[in-house]
């Protein structure tokens, strides 16, 4: 793949979690392929599994990492086509992707939504403006609307733990949260599970409905007990309203889950990205339980940054200094 910015980027998607899941075996197997080449990091926004889980994929690989978390130690940077640069922002995007291009052989970058301009971030404004302006791959690390990195984790883990001949039911409840988080998982949780063999299903309260690009033709049920029943696994996350546009409706029942809940399952598996906030979305005791898949969809992490990146190198051509391609 040329860049890894959503599902859609991927050719076929089962043997891509069917790769990543092989890579645990021999993670250093492919060491030698980063030899001489280089990933660059950008954070414009926190992060830990991502920033972590990416720096360490390209150790597998071979590959140096530098980092750089661009909201603390860089220019502020002008993402607008034709700005007249009278303002705080210092670097045009232009510019630094040019630099970026000539520093590394593949950039990741993480970028969240404003939750303030719905057009912007659902146009992926910023990642669209890295790729426009970069001469080498680009792997989204996070971008305003989707999180491939962590689907493609969350998609290893369901394969790893269902043998079972039937499709497995597979829920994603919103959870309640203190603050306006973006939709990204949730969005990217939702094509990834489209692409693969499950029973899907979302539940929401009403008002958290999520964009219809991601959700179409897909079972959503308002009734998060109803959904619950006979789930195989249960994905937990919070996200704000698409509409209106990163606000956080009241919400009357209590949507937190709960052992008790969890019985209307088929003693399903629950799962979460991280961080989490623990007793506002999800309770100790369902983190902590047997049957949580959490420790392994962040383990996951690790080897799907990996099977991205080798499949990245894997089609990267010798790629000229950015100043000498246009010699
Ligand atoms: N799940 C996830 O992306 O975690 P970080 O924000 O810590 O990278």
């Amino acid at each position: 793949m040329k860049n890894f910015t959503s599902v859609h980027d991927v050719k076929d998607t089962v043997k891509l979690i069917r790769d990543a899941i092989k890579l645990k075996k021999d993670p250093w197997a492919h060491s030698a392929l980063g030899k001489n080449k280089t990933l660059g990091l950008i954070f414009l926004n926190p992060s830990l599994r991502t920033r972590l889980s990416s720096q360490k994929a390209a150790q597998l690989l071979g590959m140096n990492a530098i980092v750089m978390n661009m909201d603390k130690e860089g220019w502020a940077l002008e993402w607008t086509d034709g700005a007249v640069m009278n303002t705080n922002k210092t670097e045009h995007i232009k510019d630094a992707a040019m630099v970026l291009s000539t520093y590394c052989d593949i950039i990741g970058i993480r970028c969240f939504p404003t939750l303030t301009d719905r057009e912007a971030d659902y146009s992926e404004h910023v990642l669209k403006q890295l790729i426009k302006y970069s001469t080498v791959p680009v792997v989204s690390l996070e971008s305003a609307t989707l999180h491939p990195l962590q689907s493609l984790a969350d998609g290893m883990s369901i394969f790893e733990k269902w043998n079972k001949p039937q499709k497995p039911k597979v829920v994603l409840s919103w959870a309640p949260h203190i603050k306006a988080l973006p939709q990204a998982v949730a969005n990217s949780f939702s094509e990834w599970m489209q692409q693969l063999d499950v029973d899907f299903t979302i539940t929401h309260p009403k008002g958290y409905e999520l964009a219809p690009a991601f959700t179409k033709g897909i079972n959503i049920d308002y009734e998060q007990e109803k959904a619950l029943r006979g789930a195989d696994f249960v994905y937990v996350k919070n996200w704000s309203a698409y509409e209106p546009y990163g606000q956080t409706p009241a919400v009357e029942k209590d949507w937190l889950l709960s052992e008790q809940k969890m019985k209307a399952t088929n003693s399903a598996y629950i799962m979460h990205c991280l961080p989490v906030r623990r007793n506002v979305e999800l309770p100790d005791e369902l983190l902590d339980g047997a049957r949580s898949l959490i420790p392994l969809q962040a383990e996951n992490r690790l080897f799907a940054a990996t099977a991205v990146l080798k499949n990245m190198l894997e089609n990267i051509k010798e790629i000229k200094p950015h100043h000498l391609q246009h010699a």
